[in-house]
């Protein structure tokens, strides 16, 4: 038995999760997996429901669960409260309390898609990218922080730029062995001509790279990382790096597959438990109608499966499933090209499904 606690957050989460959760309640059957499912509230969606962005049944619910299914969270109407009530706080909250300090983030290029890339196919065409940003940790967490009056009677904000040894040690093992199991090249960012926290980042991953000599491991600025990325992407394999550059360079790695609404992502922490979410963010600019791409969504069930769930079977139908959906020309309008056919959410949550079944019964 596996509890797997479904959290839609806000805006396009409340459209998208729900066609995800139908893939997994369809393999559920199928397989047998004895999955039960919980729901919470994260985010705005929880501040208006109880006044905090990460309830305290939320964090309970999510302790007891082996895996999470998140949508998204935030939106305008949240972006005048305190800091602590933003739902962007909750999701760091959940993440921080239950230590999901690794983030795996793929950026694929599925062939179908290679003309939604703002790049040249060549550049592009079957990219395969990893990347893993340390979550719970880094100028995200790092205090002291705030704000403060200067003597001169000027304010001033601050933040903490820290990692130590430990907490970079933990996620470069991930790199290393998520690496191990692919390409076998790790290139490692930071910003160790500057700050003295990625220095000790680029000593503590040279430290861990005899263990692992099977990998080639490089290092590389961030600033030289976005340019690489965006320049000759294919150059990489897994990359691993710290929460705030992970934070940046894991949009461009998206954006050069096409569509952010493609791509899943997994925080796991070191049991591989996990919570699993799409890369984008709640779209408020298109929610209500229809419009969202439950892809990304419908992927991280099947990451979940893969990580989290031991059902690496019905991960790979999922993905199966997806594929043949796209094959097939349909498009929400994130990678919608004249000469396909534009679906909305729900049509395309249907049609996923469709293809699933007809897999499962094959
Ligand atoms: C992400 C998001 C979050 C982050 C925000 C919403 C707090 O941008 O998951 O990449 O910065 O981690
Ligand atoms: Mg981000």
């Amino acid at each position: 038995m596996s509890q797997v606690l479904i959290l839609p957050g806000d805006h396009i989460g409340q459209e998208i999760v729900p066609q995800a959760v139908r893939v997994l309640e369809a393999v559920n059957q199928h397989f047998d997996l004895g999955i039960e499912l919980r729901h919470g509230l994260l985010g705005g969606t929880a501040y208006e429901q109880t006044g905090d962005p990460c309830p305290a049944e939320t964090l309970q619910l999510a302790r007891a669960s082996d895996a999470i299914l998140l949508g998204a969270v935030g939106g305008p109407e949240w972006d005048k409260l305190d800091r602590p009530l933003r739902p962007e706080q909750g999701l760091l909250r959940i993440r921080k309390e239950l230590q999901l300090f690794a983030n795996l983030r793929p950026a694929i290029m599925y062939p179908q898609l290679a003309h939604a890339s703002s790049l040249k196919p060549e550049f592009v065409s079957g990219l395969d990218i990893l990347i893993v940003r340390e979550l719970v940790g880094g100028i995200y967490f790092g205090q002291p922080r705030g704000f403060r009056e200067l003597e001169n009677g000027e304010r001033e904000g601050f933040n903490t730029y820290k990692y130590s040894e430990s907490e970079i040690r933990r996620i470069g093992r991930v790199a290393f062995e998520a690496a191990q199991r692919r390409g076998k090249r790790l290139c490692s960012v930071d910003k160790a001509n500057v700050l003295e926290a990625t220095m000790l980042w680029r000593e503590v991953m040279n430290e861990l790279a005899p263990q692992y000599p099977d990998v080639e491991l490089s290092h590389m600025y961030v600033d030289n990382a976005a340019m690489q990325l965006v320049m000759r992407p294919k150059q990489f394999d897994v990359i691993v790096t710290g929460n705030m550059f992970g934070d940046i360079l894991s949009d461009i790695g998206s954006m050069l597959t096409g569509s952010i609404g493609m791509l899943p992502s997994a925080s796991l922490d070191k049991n591989n438990a996990g919570m699993y979410e799409p890369c984008h963010g709640s779209a408020p600019d298109i929610s209500g109608q229809d419009k969202a791409n439950p892809l990304a969504t419908i992927l991280s069930v099947a990451m979940m499966l893969r990580y989290s769930l031991n059902a690496p079977a019905a991960a790979g139908l999922i993905e199966k499933a997806v594929g043949e959906v796209l094959d097939s020309g349909l498009r929400t309008g994130d990678i919608f090209n004249p000469g396909e056919q534009l679906v909305g959410t729900q049509a395309m949550g249907d049609a996923v499904l469709a293809a699933l079944q007809r897999l499962l019964s094959a």
